[in-house]
């Protein structure tokens, strides 16, 4: 089970700070447990690895099962929330190469606008059979819907109308937004993105399973995990429970300057779940002017970057280490006759343990450098220990925001953009916004 250790925060907080804040902690994990908090109405996550729709998952693996036999590149479009669980899930259990290791290859898209970017994307489904899994929950969102309507024209224009209909699987809402309506009309294959779960919290609905199991991630023991770590923290609103004590420690720290987190990890393939980190704690708490500002390092490469700043800079930061303790690889430093590099010293030594020391070696650093560290281990990179990773995080993220006094559920801010980019863009009824920007000009 995952564990979350403080051991490296002895002398940044105090026993009385942990007795100060425990209170506040308590209330805030009870808000969260009898679902009267702010944001109530987007509780849907939180039971969601006892709850789910058993019929669709079982559709879900179908549907996986299908895009493997009918193709060998699957096209994920969407944005945000309906983009990084799938992305960050699949590359921390694939590594951030699986396209080029056999099977079904998995591109994301719809996440920007750039023009390369779908170009060259465009080219490389000459190379194989594609199918399509276009995902958003509003149905609108300006990205995914302009990729769709490039790749979707791309399709009926290799298959024809008929059969690339049945290469293309939308997940949306169940009954509102265009993407809806034009499934509907055109008989997609559709799966259900809840109402009460927001796009961040969505990693473990149809968002995020469909393109795992298309890719052949095993699904069941992702929601096991989860599920476990559900279990074993929900009913403790003490600080005992894990997700409490995080939420306590990033409160605490926020009350003392430390208003910038880095979530760093000593496995580059951790790359994408740190992206989904990031979405789930700015969005989530990032509002009223509030909230710790949410970063992630890649070490060890980025001890030669931003190890710097962390051991020296501005002492704002603050440091969580997912660590994975466990590791399935064999892979040894060899012994060379001629020490030629003077590395016969590491010769035999698993790279797994070479690389658990650099994370003790840092962790060291860097609170020594003032900077306080604590560290979420995890037993290996599986899909076990993932489900409880992911549900540990989002459970964490909404006591954390209670504490703060935020709603985490919501994301006005999101909206300040797309507004004014479709009144830049023309967009009928953005007449009046469009009117305003060009003033500014
Ligand atoms: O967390 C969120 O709500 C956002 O990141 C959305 O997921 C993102 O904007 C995409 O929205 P949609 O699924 O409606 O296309």
């Amino acid at each position: 089970m995952l564990r979350y250790d403080i051991g490296y925060l002895d002398g940044f907080i105090t026993n009385g700070e942990f007795d100060a804040v425990k209170e506040e902690v308590a209330a805030a994990s009870a808000l969260l447990r009898a679902g009267t908090g702010k944001g109530n109405d987007y509780l849907g996550w939180r039971d969601l690895p006892a709850v789910f729709d058993k019929e669709e998952y079982e559709r879900i693996k179908d549907a996986g099962r299908r895009i493997r036999e009918q193709s060998g590149i699957l096209l994920v479009i969407g944005i945000g929330g309906s983009y990084l669980g799938a992305r960050a899930v699949l590359e921390l259990l694939r590594g951030e190469m699986h396209n080029e290791l056999g099977g079904l290859r998995v591109y994301f898209t719809g996440n920007s606008l750039s023009p390369s970017d779908i170009e060259e994307l465009l080219r490389i489904c000459d190379t194989a059979d594609v199918s399509i899994n276009v995902i958003s929950k509003s149905g609108t969102t300006t990205e995914p819907a302009v990729a769709f309507r490039i790749f979707r024209n791309y399709l009926i224009k290799r298959y024809g109308e008929e059969e690339s209909r049945k290469r293309i699987y939308a997940t949306t809402d169940k009954e509102k937004g265009t993407l809806r309506k034009l499934s509907d009309e055109q008989g997609y294959e559709t799966f259900v993105i809840p109402d009460d779960v927001g796009g961040r919290f969505s990693v473990l609905t149809p968002v995020g399973l469909l393109p795992l199991a298309a890719a052949g991630i095993d699904t069941d023991a992702l929601i096991a995990g989860a599920e476990a770590m559900r279990q074993a923290v929900n009913e403790d609103d003490t600080l005992a429970n894990p997700c409490n004590r995080y939420a306590a420690v990033r409160n605490i720290l926020l009350r003392t300057g430390k208003s910038v987190e880095i979530l760093s990890c000593f496995e580059p393939r951790f790359r994408m779940m740190g992206e989904w980190y990031k979405q789930l704690f700015g969005e989530s708490e990032g509002k009223d002017h509030k909230g710790i500002y949410p970063s992630t390092c890649v070490f060890t490469s980025d001890l030669h970057s931003m190890g710097q700043y962390c051991q020296d800079g501005s002492r704002i930061l603050f440091e969580t280490l997912v660590r994975f303790t466990g590791s399935d690889s064999e892979l040894k430093v060899n012994a060379e006759e001629v020490d030629f590099d003077g590395l016969n010293y590491l010769a035999g030594k698993k790279i797994h343990d070479i690389n658990q020391v650099a994370s003790d070696a840092t962790m060291s650093a860097h609170t020594e450098g003032g900077v306080p560290c604590s560290v979420i281990e995890c037993e290996k990179i599986d899909e076990f220990n993932t489900g409880e990773l992911i549900y540990f995080f989002e459970r964490a993220c909404a006591v954390s925001g209670y504490v703060l006094d935020v709603n985490p559920f919501n994301q006005n801010g999101v909206e300040a953009y797309k507004r004014n980019m479709f009144a830049l863009l023309d967009k009928p009824g953005y007449e009046e916004d469009r009117e305003r920007l060009l003033n500014k000009r």
